[in-house]
C-alpha cells in the first residue's frame, strides 16, 4: 500500500482569511523586506571592504627593516680576477652548529688559501636539518626569500599569501652582524653571501658553473680533513674518511664546494699555524652585536654584585636525558675550577643550597670524592 499523496487542499477548501490574520501577513511581509534590505546592505559593505583590503593590501604595514640590509648590503662586486679561487658549504641545523661549521670553513678557507664565501646565519624554530649533500644543497636553494619581500607588507588582517607561509619561520643576517669579523677579514679574503642561492655565486664570483669541485657527502660524519701528511684519525674514530690538506690544496678548480663542515673534532689541526689561527677564529665567535649587548647589560644590572653565566643545552635528546646530571658536574665545576673554593667549603655550601632549596638533598658526590673529574659532557653532537 503507498501512502496517500499529501496535496494541498483547493483554494475552495481553505479556510478564509480574517482581518486579523491579514495584519499578521503585513507584519511579516514587512519583516521580510526589512531583511531583505539589510542583506543588501551588508553585501554591499562586505564587497566594499573586500576591494578597500585588495587594492591597499601591500602598502598598508611599512615595517622597518634595518636586517633586509642582511640580503642587499653584502652583494659585494664580482670578483674580476680568474685566479681566484673560492671555497664554500652548506651550513645546518641550529645557531651553534652553524658557528661550527663556519669556524672549520674559515679554517679551510685560511689554510688552502681561498676566498671564503661566507653563508648567513639562518635563525629560526624550524632549522635546516642534515641531509645528505644534493638534498641539503635543495633544501637551502627553497628557502631563499628572494622575490617575497611584498610578505613583509601583507597587513595583518588580511590572509596570507601561499608564498608567504613560511616566510616569517626563518630570518638571515650576516655574520658581521653578529660578531666582529674585522680582525679574521684582514686575514683572509671573505665574501658575504646574501643567500644560499648557487645562481648568486655564479653571478658574483665569475666562476663556471663546470669549474666546480663538489665533495658530497652521504653521512654527517663522513669526511675529516687532516692538515699533516704523516698523521691519521684513530681507527675507532667517528669520521669515515681521511682528507688530507695537501689533497685539497691540488684541486684546481675555482670553486672548492663542500657539505657539511659541522663538528668540533673534523679538523684534525698538527701545524702550529693553524691551531693557532684556530683559536683566533674561536676568540673571534665572540658576540659584538649592539643592540644584543645593550640586552645583555639590562639584565646584567639587574644583578647587584659579580655573577657567572651559563648556557646549557638541556632542551632535547640526550642533553634532555642526562641534564641533572650535567647541571651537577657544571656546579661542582664551576666551584672547583673557576670560584677555586676549596672542597671542604664546597660541601658547606652544597648543603646550605640543599636546606634552601627543598628538604630535597641533592646528593653531592664530590664531598665523597674530591677529585671528581668532569666526564666528558658531549658538546659537539648535532641536533641532526
Ligand atoms: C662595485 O663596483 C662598482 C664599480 O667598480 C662600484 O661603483 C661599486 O661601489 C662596487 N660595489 C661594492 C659593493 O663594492
Ligand atoms: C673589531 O675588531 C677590531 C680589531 O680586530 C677593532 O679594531 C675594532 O675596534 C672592533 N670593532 C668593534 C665595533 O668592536
Ligand atoms: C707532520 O708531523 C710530523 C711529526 O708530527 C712533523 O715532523 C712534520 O714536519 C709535519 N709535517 C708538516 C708538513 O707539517
Ligand atoms: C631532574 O631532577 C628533578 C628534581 O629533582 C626531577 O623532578 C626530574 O624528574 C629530574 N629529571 C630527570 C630527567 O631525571
Amino acid at each position: 500500500m503507498r501512502a496517500p499523496v499529501s496535496r494541498p487542499l483547493p483554494a475552495l477548501f481553505q479556510p478564509e482569511t480574517t482581518p486579523a490574520r491579514r495584519v499578521a501577513q503585513h507584519q511579516v511581509n514587512r519583516n521580510l523586506a526589512l531583511l531583505l534590505l539589510l542583506l543588501t546592505f551588508a553585501c554591499i559593505t562586505s564587497f566594499a571592504s573586500a576591494y578597500y583590503l585588495f587594492t591597499t593590501r601591500w602598502e598598508a604595514r611599512k615595517v622597518p627593516r634595518p636586517w633586509l640590509q642582511a640580503d642587499t648590503i653584502s652583494q659585494a662586486n664580482a670578483s674580476t680576477s680568474t685566479d681566484e679561487k673560492f671555497l664554500a658549504y652548506l651550513p645546518h641545523s641550529g645557531f651553534h652548529n652553524q658557528r661550527i661549521a663556519f669556524e672549520n670553513a674559515l679554517l679551510l678557507a685560511y689554510a688552502l688559501r681561498r676566498t671564503l664565501l661566507v653563508p648567513p646565519i639562518r635563525l629560526g624554530n624550524k632549522p635546516i636539518r642534515y641531509v645528505e649533500y644534493d638534498r641539503l644543497s635543495r633544501h637551502h636553494e627553497l628557502s631563499a626569500k628572494e622575490g617575497l619581500y611584498h610578505c613583509l607588507q601583507v597587513p595583518p588582517y588580511v590572509s596570507r599569501p601561499p608564498e608567504c607561509l613560511q616566510y616569517f619561520e626563518s630570518t638571515y643576517l650576516p655574520w658581521d652582524w653578529l660578531v666582529n669579523m674585522t680582525g679574521l677579514g684582514s686575514q683572509q679574503p671573505l665574501v658575504y653571501r646574501p643567500n644560499m642561492a648557487q645562481a648568486w655565486i655564479f653571478k658574483t664570483t665569475g666562476v663556471e658553473p663546470s669549474d666546480v669541485f663538489t665533495l658530497r657527502d652521504s653521512v654527517p660524519y663522513q669526511y675529516r680533513f687532516l692538515d699533516n701528511d704523516s698523521h691519521y684519525s684513530p681507527p675507532q674514530d667517528r669520521y669515515s674518511q681521511d682528507i688530507y690538506f695537501t689533497d685539497l690544496a691540488n684541486v684546481q678548480e675555482r670553486l672548492l664546494q663542500f657539505g657539511t663542515l659541522f663538528g668540533t673534532s673534523r679538523l684534525r689541526l698538527r701545524d702550529p699555524n693553524n691551531l693557532a689561527y684556530r683559536r683566533r677564529i674561536r676568540q673571534s665567535m665572540m658576540f659584538s652585536n649592539n643592540d644584543l649587548l645593550s640586552v645583555a647589560d639590562s639584565i646584567a644590572g639587574f644583578f647587584r654584585g659579580p655573577y657567572v653565566a651559563i648556557h646549557l643545552r638541556t632542551g632535547d635528546g640526550s642533553f634532555k636525558r642526562t641534564a641533572n646530571e650535567t647541571a651537577k658536574e657544571v656546579w661542582w665545576t664551576l666551584l672547583r675550577d673557576v670560584l677555586g673554593v676549596p672542597p671542604s667549603e664546597k660541601c658547606e655550601l652544597e648543603q646550605k643550597f640543599a636546606e634552601e632549596s627543598s628538604n630535597n638533598c641533592i646528593p653531592d658526590p664530590a664531598c665523597a670524592d674530591a677529585t671528581l673529574e668532569l666526564s666528558s659532557t658531549p658538546t659537539s653532537r648535532p641536533n641532526l
